[in-house]
């Protein structure tokens, strides 16, 4: 079992990695292997609305200039598909909207490559907004057939500066039962 993450905040090492890092410690723990992948510092940009993956088929985006390709292949190989953003003016990150939008596109193109893998999202917020991240990362997964795991509350965490999310600890605890509850399918269904 393997487990991707994408972390789409503009700064790397911050309060979203953290998160994602809580969630994949948990997951490692119990032998799931892990890989965290920041888009900070990487090249992204938006859907061209070109439909040349639905054209080709290859399972690739057209414009192979950027991490995109390299986001789809990680995602095809994982079992586990993780999304973090931060809040940004209640919305999500242009970068995370990038990689969902193209990303999402080649697999809908492609007969739904992310189809049955598990899906889950985590949010880094200062005070307001979440939830509509929350939501809208979500809407990844649930339009390609992806199952969705849930924790004992929504995937959030508060704090500002870097690492201040490291405080909350009913956040931490989300991310933690997040972690454990994706294992925990995981191992139902390995087959
Ligand atoms: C452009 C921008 C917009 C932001 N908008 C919001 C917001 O709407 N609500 C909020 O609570 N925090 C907002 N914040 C704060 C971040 O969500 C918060 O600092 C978060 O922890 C950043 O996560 P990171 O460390 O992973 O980048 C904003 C930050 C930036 C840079």
């Amino acid at each position: 079992m393997k487990a991707v993450a994408f972390c789409g905040s503009a700064r790397k090492n911050g309060n979203t990695a953290f998160l994602l890092n809580t969630v994949l410690e948990r997951l490692e723990a119990q032998g799931i292997a892990t890989e965290l992948v920041e888009l900070a510092g990487r090249d992204i940009s938006g859907c061209k609305a070109c439909y040349g993956c639905f054209k080709n088929k290859d399972n690739r985006c057209v414009f192979d200039s950027d991490i995109v390709n390299e986001a789809v292949a990680r995602m095809v190989e994982a079992d586990i598909i993780l999304l973090g953003s931060p809040t940004y003016f209640a919305g999500i990150s242009p970068e995370i909207k990038a990689l969902i939008d193209r990303c999402g596109m080649v697999g809908r193109a492609n007969g739904d490559l992310y189809k049955r893998k598990l899906g889950a999202a985590v949010v880094a917020v200062r005070r307001a907004g979440a939830i509509h991240v929350f939501d809208s990362l979500n809407h990844f997964f649930l339009i390609g057939q992806m199952i969705v795991v849930g924790s004992s509350y929504w995937n959030i965490g508060r704090g500002r500066e870097k690492g201040e999310v490291a405080g909350d600890e009913e956040g931490i605890l989300t991310m933690r039962t997040l972690g454990d509850n994706i294992a925990w399918l995981a191992e139902k269904i390995k087959g």
